[in-house]
């Protein structure tokens, strides 16, 4: 029998391998199963095999997700559309489905990697560690969750957070412009390299792209708005040394952003 520090040791060994998800509804009792039964028990009825993805190619994907994102017209329409996606795998193993949060009516609007651990329990983005860093820094510049609307590039959270594949990437694009074309803020703000690579095109990583303004648009939109990227919060916490520049960047946005409420009309 295996002591309490053995069994903690196999849990951690196995998390740092990307095995953390429970993916069976019911938990299951891993030593009674090894004791000697008469006879299989039948499964639980909650139990269910989980559908594999139709969608193999990635052409077929990529049609997919552009027409159900296409077809959405408001965010409930987007959301109902991602839930009926099967052109991500990530899907088959995320707890949640994590849209959006925030203000759908907001003058800005941010966009970030991929939901962690947090984000996958919870269903919302930005709301663990990193997230409350990135909400305080965003404080900081008089923003908040009702001044700002925030989603990331990927809708599930990557097994033990591990990079996603260009694959994941380019099945979830499609439903991200369009909700980018939704909200329809007047700025957008890249959250760390991989969101500011994978929307502005660009292969320079983040320390190169931050601190920069780009014009940003995509096909479902009505006109270009101004874009930049700053810092992942999560790389804040590692280098805190870049905070400094992280900030610079904050006051650039509340900058840009009151300029531009200086040249919009009044309604
Ligand atoms: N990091 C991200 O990029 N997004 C989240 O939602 C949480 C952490």
């Amino acid at each position: 029998m295996p002591s309490t520090w053995d069994l903690a040791q196999l849990l951690r060994w196995q998390m740092e391998a990307g095995a953390d998800e429970a993916i069976l509804a019911t938990p299951v009792d891993r030593f009674q199963a090894v004791a000697p039964v008469a006879a299989a028990a039948p499964p639980p009825p909650a139990v269910r095999p989980r559908a594999a993805p139709i969608l193999s190619s990635p052409a077929a994907v990529n049609e997919t997700a552009q027409h159900a994102a296409a077809q959405a017209k408001t965010l409930d329409e987007l959301r109902a559309a991602l839930d009926a996606f099967d052109g991500c795998a990530l899907k088959q193993t995320a707890t949640n489905l994590v849209f959006g949060d925030g203000n759908p009516a907001a003058r800005i609007m941010f966009v970030g990697e991929a939901p962690g651990a947090d984000e996958d329990r919870r269903g919302l983005p930005f709301v663990g560690v990193s997230g409350q860093l990135l909400d305080r820094m965003l404080g900081w510049i008089d923003l908040n969750r009702e001044t700002f609307f925030i989603t990331n590039m990927l809708f599930w959270r990557p097994p033990g957070n591990r990079q996603p594949t260009p694959g994941e990437v380019a099945a979830c694009l499609p439903f991200v412009e369009r909700m980018i074309s939704l909200v329809d803020p007047e700025l957008l703000v890249m959250v760390g390299g991989s969101s500011a690579k994978s929307l502005l095109g660009k292969s320079e990583g983040i320390k190169r792209l931050r601190g920069r303004w780009f014009t940003y648009e995509n096909a479902f939109m009505a006109r270009p708005i101004p874009a930049t990227a700053i810092y992942h919060p999560a790389y804040l916490l590692r280098s805190p040394a870049e905070k400094r520049a992280a900030w610079q960047d904050l006051l650039a946005i509340r900058e840009k952003l009151d300029g531009l409420g200086e040249s919009t009309p009044e309604q």
